[in-house]
């Protein structure tokens, strides 16, 4: 129940009926007895600096920053984090006492939720398909836990682009074209692509190339035809699901001080479509 001490957490995008968020964290807030709100706001672009002085202004303990305000709101924060400065956009604001906070947890929901399926990371070449938002969330996860990071990318300027950005943090290479020679030498392939949300998207590469022996990890949360090619192939495969639910994790932990219940929001999201 909502009563006058209840703490306020919001998430802000446009649009934000479809976030799942919300029921992810008040289910973990009820487990924990935890007198805390996590609440949508739709909030306009041209609206988004008022929204970021109103978490100042009503208290909250922070918000979840979603589409397209990711990038956008890095200007009216008074910190941001080292991760989110190389990715270039924030997820997870977190107030404290007026100072506003920026961290992007997409890195670290990406690596732990890996780590947690035995992906091994360091010293293993990944082939990182994409070079957009998350994209960068993942090469930069990959290059802080040591592996050795490949980019394809349809636009090759935005791949040097993101080379740039985070070459001072490892080994970092641009693949110009996709070949089954070239593919041999990848231990996981990782599609941070946009293709695989619609159903009649091209696949981001041949899933002939594919070899049992590899990962195949797709950020997409559903069965995207390029993950049920790598399954049949015999390939491990892991969609985005893990990553969605890691992210929230650790910005629970950041605004809450305590590590969240992360069997139940497991259970919440496999149960999604009942509620
Ligand atoms: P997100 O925040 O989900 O990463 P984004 O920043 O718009 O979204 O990035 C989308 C990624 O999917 C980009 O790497 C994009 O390639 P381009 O840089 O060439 O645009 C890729 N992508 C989207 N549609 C694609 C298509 N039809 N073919 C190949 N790549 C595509």
């Amino acid at each position: 129940m909502i009563t006058g001490k209840t703490k306020i957490i919001g998430i802000f995008g446009d649009p934000i009926e479809h976030t799942f968020s919300p029921l992810l964290h008040n289910s973990a807030f009820r487990e924990l007895g935890l007198d805390y709100c996590y609440v949508p706001f739709l909030v306009k672009s041209e609206r988004l600096k008022e929204a970021i002085e109103a978490i100042r202004a009503l208290n909250f303990i922070g918000v979840n920053i979603t589409v397209p305000h990711k990038e956008a709101v890095i200007p009216y924060l008074d910190e941001i984090k080292e991760e989110a400065k190389y990715i270039e956009a924030v997820n997870t604001i977190l107030n404290n006492n007026g100072k506003l906070i920026g961290f992007n947890t997409d890195a670290y929901g990406f690596i732990n939720s890996i780590f947690e399926e035995g992906v091994r990371v360091k010293g293993s070449n990944i082939l990182l398909l994409g070079a957009g938002g998350a994209a960068k969330a993942v090469a930069f996860g990959i290059l802080k836990e040591g592996g050795n990071l490949f980019v394809f990318n349809r636009t090759l300027s935005k791949a040097y682009k993101l080379k740039e950005t985070f070459q001072k943090m490892g080994n970092i290479e641009i693949i110009k074209e996709i070949n089954a020679d070239i593919m041999k030498n990848f231990q996981i392939v990782v599609n941070a692509t946009s293709l695989g949300l619609k159903d009649n998207d091209p696949m981001p590469i041949n899933p002939n190339f594919l070899s049992r022996d590899q990962v195949y990890i797709d950020l997409i949360y559903k069965d995207t035809p390029l993950l049920k090619e790598a399954k049949k192939c015999g390939c491990k495969t892991l969609d985005g699901s893990g990553m969605l639910i890691w992210q929230a994790a650790k910005a629970f932990e950041i605004w809450i001080g305590k590590a969240a219940p992360l069997p139940l929001m497991k259970k919440i999201f496999k149960d999604k479509k009942n509620y």
